[in-house]
């Protein structure tokens, strides 16, 4: 059984970029049960760049809340916090021996999480070594991850070789699985879907809010009249369709779009009606759920996820002539 490993940052809202891109995902994983699944809120990658503790705290408990609402039951996939689990920080350590400077200073990531800021850390620097022990901690072969993460998966393979090299066969190599929904614009039309660019929507926001920020999405840039065809193809809002509508629904809104015979409120409007029923019952999950249950789940899955871990930096330690044991 192929062992899968994905992680989410809890540094801000769960918006649909998220949910289409990523939770959606592991939740049809979940209910297949062909493999063995871990999903990780990660919180230590989440102070790589300025956070405030309390809010950080807080969102752990919403983001898990969010996940076992979208399907990801606990008792079906280990779930569980990153910091609850050490041994992540010890890997990424021995993990950095490994890892040259240079490999790191080629990570897009990083080149747009630091350009034009005061203070960058070295923890956003070393952010993918970190990624690549979360994954080699449990020896997964499967990351789903979104377009954005495929070069540190890819990074994370390197290291796989390089220490594999060095100290012997410990690790298989990752493989991304790359999400079916292409990535997930912002509501202003450019930028990745992101809390941090202030261009997301909150996925269990209530659903006049919802719409709210849907209905002034932006759309065809060259669309500026009704009578004007639209070009699917370039829009976030089709990208959209096609994530949650059905292909009945799709086709239709190509043809009108392109005919222009709807506007694109017309088209929103749909969405949003898709949107609402799918994300309905998850609300409900979502509002069975309380803080108890929900750290209840989370210290299950830190104890399972740790046996594991604990094996790993053990084979590590030993590889590499660490510590005073014989
Ligand atoms: P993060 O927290 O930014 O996002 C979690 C997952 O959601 C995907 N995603 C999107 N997909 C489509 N459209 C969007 N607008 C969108 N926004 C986010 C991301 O591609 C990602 O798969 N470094 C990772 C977390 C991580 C991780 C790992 C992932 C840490 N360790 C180990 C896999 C394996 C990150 O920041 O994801």
């Amino acid at each position: 059984r192929a062992r899968v490993f994905s992680g989410i940052q809890p540094s801000g809202e769960f918006h649909i970029g998220n949910y289409l891109g990523a939770a959606r995902q592991w939740a049809s994983m979940v209910r297949d049960q062909k493999e063995e699944l871990l999903f990780c809120i990660v919180d230590a990658h989440a102070i790589t760049v300025p956070f405030e503790p309390a809010e950080l705290k807080r969102r752990i408990l919403a983001l898990t809340r969010d996940l076992i609402a979208c399907g990801l039951d606990p008792d079906k996939c280990t779930l569980f916090v990153q910091s609850d689990v050490p041994e992540h920080t010890e890997l990424a350590w021995y993990l950095a021996a490994v890892t040259p400077m240079g490999d790191l200073g080629r990570m897009t990531q990083f080149k747009e999480k630091s350009e034009n800021k005061d203070f960058v850390s070295c923890a956003l620097f070393t952010y993918p070594v970190l990624m690549s022990a979360d994954i080699l901690l449990y020896k997964a072969t499967v990351v789903p991850v979104g377009d954005d993460q495929v070069q540190h998966v890819e990074l994370a393979r390197e290291t796989v070789r390089r220490f594999n090299h060095r100290f012997g066969e410990i690790f298989p190599e990752p493989h991304p699985r790359l999400s079916t929904a292409t990535r997930i614009k912002g509501v202003d039309g450019n930028a990745k879907m992101s809390k941090s660019k202030n261009n997301s929507i909150a996925t269990f926001s209530p659903p006049d809010e919802f719409w709210g920020k849907l209905r002034t999405a932006f759309t065809d840039p060259q669309r500026l009249r009704k009578s004007d065809p639209g070009r699917p193809e370039v829009c976030n809002i089709y990208t959209m369709h096609k994530a949650v509508s059905p292909e009945a629904t799709c086709n239709e809104v190509y043809a009108n779009c392109t005919q222009a015979k709807w506007g694109c409120m017309d088209c929103k409007k749909v969405l949003w009606e898709n949107f609402d029923r799918e994300l309905t019952p998850l609300r409900e999950k979502r509002a069975s759920l309380d803080d108890d249950a929900v750290r209840a789940a989370l210290a299950k899955g830190a104890e399972k996820a740790r046996a594991t871990a604990k094996e790993t930096v053990t084979e590590v330690r030993t590889a590499m002539g660490l510590g005073s044991g014989a």
